[in-house]
């Protein structure tokens, strides 16, 4: 993962903890409505991906273990992680594009139940995603990935050579002069693997996405109703389909790209045929990137443009991130894909400890407070959560004072501790297990493991206990009760 060159050592602490009275009289232990259904408590489990479905996307036993872990700790909310819309192979992600995943996850919204004894809400992400290749062998990619074009024959000055021999002839050339004859998106897809982008026109299942994508959300949504979720998070965030379009590079000519209005249109008609399907007690919100930290992309100005577009169109809750892009990820090895958490802009997204001088904690604070305060200017109460570097709750109640949000989301330090708001309410906080933000965890989901926190994974391994395939991390974090 890259690192800002300052590498300056930021470590978490425990910070102020409050007693029972104090933390009863708190914000974060305070509740709030979001759209009709309503949080306990202002805090927020973000979607964190733990691969543990099975290769085709249905849940398994590990996936429902890991859900019922959290919901122990009685947090406001849980979201579970990014799932798949479309029925179509995606490897190990989990996916809710069939009738025939609703039981599976039908299993999480009820261990959840269970688990939390009511208290805790369950959302779940619904994504969608374009194609994305492993990085290619260029031997393999010359012989069977690269279209011959006129282009290479002129730049070759063999105008009437047949594909074979042009095959043979840049295969024989050094790796300069072949990067100097390929196009741009034919480096790209020799260096870092093929990847789709929503500006591709000329792909008729890129040019039709406006087309399909409201009613892919809102079959999603309908299931995940079915399956007894209280909501759904729509995904709009990071690297993929819907953050494209929102992003301010996305130029497609076709009325969804371009200007900020246009780039907004296919994000809120998918919000709007979401919400024409489900109950009107089922809430519907978003999480999108309150800064893409990309040259040339969207920063905090479109944002409060779209956190205003998506709170008139009358969001339940939205929720922000930022970065995660391809476009800054980082070379993958030859027979990988292309992880847009590798850069910079990766960086931003989930920042680890060694950092720069404004530190791995709260980077989007700023950005969400004026998100957040557009959309009270403009008369819309809207709920907000701001993640990123929370781990104590003197800075999770700063944020609510500030206004920097209305609800408190902490993916790491709730991987880390998934009882960490249950001791601090009980006035237990010096027993909270503090994330390290050495990004572990990240590097698990990077090479799609199963994610596990190394705070404790090697902790009381024995009879019972569910552990890694090879027997060496234990699945979730060891139980905690108060007495
Ligand atoms: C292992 C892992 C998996 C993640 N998966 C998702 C995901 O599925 N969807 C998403 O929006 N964010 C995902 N994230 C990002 C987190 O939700 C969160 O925004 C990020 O970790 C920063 O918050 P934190 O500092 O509280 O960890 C993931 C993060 C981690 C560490
Ligand atoms: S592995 Fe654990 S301590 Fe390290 S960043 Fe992830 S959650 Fe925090």
């Amino acid at each position: 993962m890259w690192r800002p060159p300052e590498r300056i050592r930021f470590e978490a602490t425990l910070g102020h903890m409050p007693t029972r009275e104090e933390a009863a009289r708190s914000r974060l232990f305070s509740p709030i409505a979001v759209g009709k259904t309503t949080l306990e408590q202002r805090t927020w489990i973000p979607a964190m991906v733990p691969w543990r479905a099975t290769d085709d996307g249905f849940v398994t036993d590990d996936v429902v273990a890991w859900y019922r872990r959290f919901a122990e700790g009685r947090p406001g909310a849980i979201v579970v992680e990014a799932t798949g819309i479309r029925d179509v192979p995606s490897g190990p992600l989990l996916r809710i594009g069939s009738d025939a995943n609703i039981p599976g996850l039908a299993r999480i919204a009820e261990a959840v139940r269970q688990a939390s004894d009511g208290h805790t809400r369950l959302f779940i992400q619904l994504i969608d995603f374009l194609n994305i290749r492993r990085r290619p062998e260029r031997e393999k990619f010359i012989r069977r990935f690269l279209h011959v074009t006129d282009q290479h024959r002129a730049h070759l000055g063999m105008p009437e050579a047949d594909e074979a021999t042009i095959r043979a002839r840049l295969a024989a050339l050094g790796d300069e002069e072949l990067h100097r004859i390929l196009s741009a998106a034919e480096r790209e897809a020799l260096d870092f693997g093929y990847r789709e982008r929503v500006t591709d026109l000329h792909l008729p299942q890129v040019r039709e996405l406006p087309a399909v994508l409201p009613e892919l959300f809102a079959a999603a949504a309908a299931r995940a109703e079915r399956a007894g979720f209280d909501g759904v998070e729509l995904h709009f965030a990071h690297a993929y389909t819907m953050a494209s379009f929102l992003s301010r590079t996305n130029t497609r000519t076709d009325g969804y790209g371009g200007s900020i209005e246009n780039r907004v249109r296919l994000p809120l008609e998918v919000f709007e045929r979401v919400r024409a399907t489900v109950r009107p007690d089922f809430a519907v919100g978003c999480r999108y990137l309150a800064d893409e930290c990309i040259d040339a992309g969207s920063d905090v100005n479109d944002a409060v443009y779209f956190g205003v577009a998506f709170a008139s169109a009358g969001m339940d809750f939205i929720s922000t991130s930022r970065g995660g892009k391809f476009d800054d990820a980082k070379q993958p090895a030859v027979g990988w894909a292309a992880y847009p958490y590798t850069g910079p802009s990766g960086y931003e997204c989930m920042p680890q400890y060694i950092s720069d001088a404004s530190g791995p904690f709260g980077r989007n604070i700023a950005a969400t407070t004026a998100i957040r305060k557009a959309i009270r200017n403009c008369g819309r109460d809207t709920p907000i959560v701001c993640t990123g570097g929370v781990h104590n709750f003197e800075m999770a109640e700063s944020m609510l004072a500030s206004g920097a949000c209305d609800i408190v989301g902490s993916a790491r330090q709730s991987l880390a501790d998934p009882d960490w708001f249950h001791k601090v309410q009980i006035g237990r906080g010096a027993e909270v297990r503090l994330c390290e933000f050495t990004n572990y965890c990240e590097g698990l989901d990077q090479k799609h493991k199963s994610v596990t926190c190394q705070l404790w994974d090697k902790l009381e391994i024995g009879p019972g206990v569910k552990t890694s395939s090879d027997g060496k991390r234990r699945l979730v974090a060891p139980s905690w009760s108060p007495s």
